[in-house]
Formats: C-alpha cells, sequence, structure tokens
C-alpha cells in the first residue's frame, strides 16, 4: 500500500484527500445534521400538515357572518354585491367572530376601497358598473349615497356609458360617433335595471346596415356600396366592427 502511495504523483493524492473529506462531510451532513423528515416523504407530508393545522385561522368563511348579522345578510343576499363575501370588505374576521364584543373588523369607509373595483378599466368585462371617481360625486365617501351592503345607484343611469364605459370610448372614435347606441339597439328602459334579463336588440341582417348605406337608395352624405356585392354573404360587423370603424 505505501509503495502503491509512493508511486501516485503528489497531485493525485491530494485530490484524494479532497475527494475522502467531502465524502465524509456529505457522509455527515446526510446522517446528523438534515433532519428526518427532510428525507422520509411520509414524514414530510406529516410535518407539513402539522405546520399548516398550527397555523393562526384568519377568516371566518363567507357562512360564518349570517347567524349574527341577519340584517346585513339579508340585505347583500339581493343585492349587487351579492357575490362578495363580508370579509372581502371587512378583511379577516376569525378572531371578531369568536369574540365579538372585545375584537371589532374594519369597514372600509373610503373612496379609494370602492373604485379599486369600480374605476373605469377597459379590461372589466363588458356591463360591468364603472365610474371615474374624479368626476363621479367626488370628495364625498360612496357609502353616503350608496348602501355598500345594496348598493343600488339612488336613480337608475341615465346613459350607457355608465356600464358600456369601453364601448363608448371606442365608438366616440370611430366613423360612427355621431350615431346614438339606440340608433342600433333597441333599449328597453328596464335593461338599465335588469341589464341580464332584459337586453337589447342586435342588428342581425346586412339589411339593417343596408338603410343607410346601401348604394341603390344612399344616404346623403354617407359612403354607399353595393349590397349584392360588398362583403359576399357576410354580415357586415364579420369585416367592420361596429364600434370602431376606421381602419378598413
Ligand atoms: C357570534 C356572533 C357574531 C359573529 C359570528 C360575527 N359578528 Fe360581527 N358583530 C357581533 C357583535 C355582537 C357586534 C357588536 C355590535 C355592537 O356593538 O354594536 C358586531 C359588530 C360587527 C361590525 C361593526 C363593527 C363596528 O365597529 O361597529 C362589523 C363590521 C361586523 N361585526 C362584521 C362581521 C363579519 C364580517 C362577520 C363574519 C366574518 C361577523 N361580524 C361575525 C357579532 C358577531
Ligand atoms: C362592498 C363592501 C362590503 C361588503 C361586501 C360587506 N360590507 Fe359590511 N360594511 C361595509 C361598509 C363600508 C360599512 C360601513 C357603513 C357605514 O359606516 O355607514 C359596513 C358596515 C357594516 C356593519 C356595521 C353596521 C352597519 O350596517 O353599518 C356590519 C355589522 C356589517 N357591515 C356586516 C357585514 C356583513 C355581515 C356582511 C356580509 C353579509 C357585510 N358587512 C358585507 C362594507 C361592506
Ligand atoms: C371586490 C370588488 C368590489 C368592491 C370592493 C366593491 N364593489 Fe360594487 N360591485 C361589485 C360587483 C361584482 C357588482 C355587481 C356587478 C354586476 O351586477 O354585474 C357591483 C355593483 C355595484 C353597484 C351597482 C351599479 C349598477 O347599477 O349596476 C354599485 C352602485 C356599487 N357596486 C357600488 C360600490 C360601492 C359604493 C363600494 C364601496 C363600499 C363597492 N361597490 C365596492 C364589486 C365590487
Ligand atoms: C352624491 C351621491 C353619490 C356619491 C358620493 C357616489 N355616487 Fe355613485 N351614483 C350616484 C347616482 C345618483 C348614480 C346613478 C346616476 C348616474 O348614472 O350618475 C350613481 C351610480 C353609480 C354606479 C353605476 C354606474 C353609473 O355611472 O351609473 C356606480 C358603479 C357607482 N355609482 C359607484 C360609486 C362609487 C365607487 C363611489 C365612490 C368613489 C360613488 N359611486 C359615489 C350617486 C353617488
Ligand atoms: C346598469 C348597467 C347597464 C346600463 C345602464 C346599460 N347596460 Fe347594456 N348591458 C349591461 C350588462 C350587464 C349586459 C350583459 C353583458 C353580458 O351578458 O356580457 C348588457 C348587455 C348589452 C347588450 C348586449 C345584449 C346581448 O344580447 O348580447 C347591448 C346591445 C347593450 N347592453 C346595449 C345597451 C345600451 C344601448 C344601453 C343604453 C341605452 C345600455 N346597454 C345600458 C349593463 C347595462
Ligand atoms: C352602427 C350600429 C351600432 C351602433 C351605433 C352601436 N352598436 Fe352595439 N352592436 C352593433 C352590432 C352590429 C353588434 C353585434 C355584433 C355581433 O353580433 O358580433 C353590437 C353589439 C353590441 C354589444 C354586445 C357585445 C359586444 O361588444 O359585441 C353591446 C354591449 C353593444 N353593442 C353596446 C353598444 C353601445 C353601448 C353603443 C353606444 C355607445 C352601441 N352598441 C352602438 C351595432 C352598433
Ligand atoms: C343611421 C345610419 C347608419 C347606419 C344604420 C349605419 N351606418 Fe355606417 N355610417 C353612417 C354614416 C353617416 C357614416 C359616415 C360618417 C362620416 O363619414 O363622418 C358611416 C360610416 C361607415 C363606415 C366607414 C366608411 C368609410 O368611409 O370608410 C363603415 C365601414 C360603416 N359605416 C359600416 C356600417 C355598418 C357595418 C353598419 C351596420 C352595423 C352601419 N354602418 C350602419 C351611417 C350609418
Ligand atoms: C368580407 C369583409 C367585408 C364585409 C362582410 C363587408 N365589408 Fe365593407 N368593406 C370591406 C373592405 C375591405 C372595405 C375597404 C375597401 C373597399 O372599399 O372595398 C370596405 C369598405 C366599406 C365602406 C366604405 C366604402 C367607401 O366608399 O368608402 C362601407 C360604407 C362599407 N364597407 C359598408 C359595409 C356594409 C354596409 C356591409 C354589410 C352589408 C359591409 N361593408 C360588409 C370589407 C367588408
Amino acid at each position: 500500500m505505501k509503495g502503491f502511495l509512493n508511486k501516485l504523483p503528489e497531485q493525485a493524492i491530494r485530490v484524494i484527500v479532497v475527494f475522502l473529506v467531502l465524502a465524509a462531510g456529505v457522509f455527515v451532513i446526510r446522517q446528523f445534521i438534515i433532519p428526518p423528515e427532510m428525507k422520509e416523504p411520509t414524514l414530510q407530508k406529516l410535518s407539513s400538515m402539522e405546520r399548516e393545522a398550527d397555523k393562526e385561522v384568519k377568516y371566518a368563511g363567507a357562512q360564518a357572518c349570517g347567524p349574527c348579522h341577519e340584517k346585513q345578510h339579508d340585505i347583500k343576499k339581493t343585492g349587487y354585491h351579492r357575490d362578495l363575501s363580508c370579509e372581502s370588505c371587512h378583511g379577516a374576521a376569525q378572531k371578531h367572530a369568536d369574540n365579538p364584543t372585545d375584537v371589532k373588523p374594519t369597514s372600509p369607509q373610503k373612496r379609494d376601497y370602492c373604485s379599486y373595483c369600480h374605476t373605469y378599466n377597459s379590461s372589466r368585462p363588458t356591463g360591468f358598473p364603472q365610474i371615474n371617481p374624479d368626476t363621479h360625486n367626488p370628495r364625498k365617501p360612496c357609502i353616503t349615497c350608496h348602501d355598500p351592503h345594496n348598493p343600488k345607484p339612488p336613480q337608475t343611469p341615465r346613459s350607457c356609458t355608465a356600464c358600456h364605459a369601453q364601448i363608448e370610448r371606442t365608438k366616440a372614435a370611430s366613423y360612427h360617433a355621431l350615431l346614438g347606441c339606440t340608433v342600433c339597439h333597441s333599449t328597453p328602459e328596464k335593461h338599465k335595471l335588469s341589464p341580464r334579463t332584459v337586453t337589447p336588440t342586435k342588428p342581425d341582417t346586412r339589411e339593417f346596415c343596408g338603410k343607410c348605406h346601401d348604394k341603390a337608395s344612399p344616404g346623403k352624405g354617407v359612403p354607399a356600396v353595393d349590397m349584392n356585392a360588398h362583403g359576399e354573404k357576410y354580415v357586415c360587423w364579420q369585416c367592420h366592427y361596429p364600434h370602431m370603424l376606421g381602419g378598413i
């Protein structure tokens, strides 16, 4: 053995020593330093379950508030905010549910809070009620006029912009800027109260657009096309997005 070692170059011995030290290190770390639950999947599962179960429960959940706050629960149930949970506005309230007299949840009374969901943003779905907080009754808290648990507007919105702001904005920059929405959509007044149950009409034939654009009987100053040839059999809005004309 000694003779063998003597025959090896000095560098090789160093490499072997370094290797042995590393191997011993790895062995010690695996055996004595890494805790067993990091090596054993079953132990790992158990300990993470314990860890999660030990965490403090902060949210009481959507069902917890009703029994003690019947009034708010009942008016929210049928109002516009029916899909919002109590704690999405009042914050985590498990502590309050456990000890209602000593711990009181917060109530968001500032305009910023409501604006978080209701400020105009073109990516919100069509029909979602949106306002511009700078011009919509500025300075007063929203809750002076809207009950947060049943935020019915004090009067029916007058304009389509209230809920279709994005369409209104794109249309305002199109060739049809001067056409009112109701030229193309007959809109029952009830649509503004129950927008999903009572819906306006939508143009459904080429002839509808032809009323103004037919070459055979063109309106005054309106660009006209040959209805029989132009766009073949397709409905016009397959190529001309009705609220954003221009481009083609
Ligand atoms: C065990 C009954 C109970 C439960 C459950 C409960 N509350 Fe209350 N809550 C009370 C009582 C009692 C008061 C105090 C009323 C008072 O002092 O005027 C209160 C007051 C409040 C207040 C008013 C705080 C203030 O500053 O005046 C809010 C907001 C509130 N609760 C929200 C909630 C929410 C949200 C939940 C559900 C996560 C909830 N509560 C669950 C009993 C309960
Ligand atoms: C859209 C946000 C919002 C939601 C959702 C909401 N609240 Fe409120 N809540 C408020 C605001 C804001 C106030 C403060 C009203 C005020 O000061 O006039 C308030 C006040 C309260 C109060 C104090 C008494 C009162 O009526 O002013 C209680 C109790 C309460 N809420 C319980 C609830 C419960 C229970 C739910 C769920 C069923 C709930 N809230 C859902 C925003 C909300
Ligand atoms: C977490 C998001 C969220 C917050 C915060 C919120 N709302 Fe709403 N709001 C909604 C949703 C969702 C609707 C229902 C929209 C629908 O029916 O399509 C709604 C509807 C409304 C409407 C009905 C408008 C109409 O005529 O269609 C008003 C008014 C309103 N909220 C006011 C408020 C006020 C005031 C606050 C602050 C206390 C507030 N909202 C906070 C999500 C929110
Ligand atoms: C001075 C009373 C008042 C205040 C304050 C107020 N609103 Fe309104 N809000 C109204 C009235 C009136 C309407 C319905 C008529 C209209 O369209 O302007 C309305 C309508 C709405 C609508 C339905 C869409 C619309 O434009 O018609 C939403 C959403 C709304 N408000 C949210 C808010 C939010 C969020 C705040 C706070 C940032 C707020 N309101 C503050 C009176 C108020
Ligand atoms: C209170 C809010 C509100 C007001 C005000 C409102 N709408 Fe709507 N509108 C909606 C909602 C919500 C939908 C449904 C959107 C959906 O289902 O995706 C809708 C849908 C529509 C549709 C599509 C119907 C369909 O079958 O696809 C048209 C067209 C429309 N509205 C036109 C109008 C016109 C025109 C006005 C003004 C005269 C108007 N709306 C005023 C909320 C409103
Ligand atoms: C020149 C006619 C015309 C005018 C003006 C017009 N629309 Fe439309 N609108 C249409 C047509 C056509 C469709 C159907 C598109 C389809 O079926 O794909 C439509 C569809 C809609 C829809 C269904 C959802 C969508 O985005 O396609 C809504 C909501 C709507 N219009 C609202 C409005 C509002 C609000 C105004 C006024 C700001 C308005 N429209 C003005 C022709 C018009
Ligand atoms: C009430 C009459 C009226 C109806 C209905 C109408 N339009 Fe128009 N349209 C006009 C007017 C007016 C202009 C020209 C505005 C201008 O040049 O300032 C126009 C412009 C256009 C243009 C732009 C033409 C150009 O010069 O490039 C297109 C495309 C168009 N309309 C398509 C449609 C479609 C598609 C429909 C059916 C959904 C429709 N229109 C329904 C009156 C109408
Ligand atoms: C297959 C796609 C397509 C369809 C469907 C279509 N268009 Fe067009 N339209 C175009 C294109 C592309 C242009 C611009 C080139 C041109 O003038 O032919 C245009 C141009 C127009 C113009 C402007 C003409 C001018 O002289 O400035 C009007 C108005 C118009 N279309 C109305 C309509 C109406 C109304 C319908 C439904 C009856 C319709 N379009 C259907 C593609 C289409």
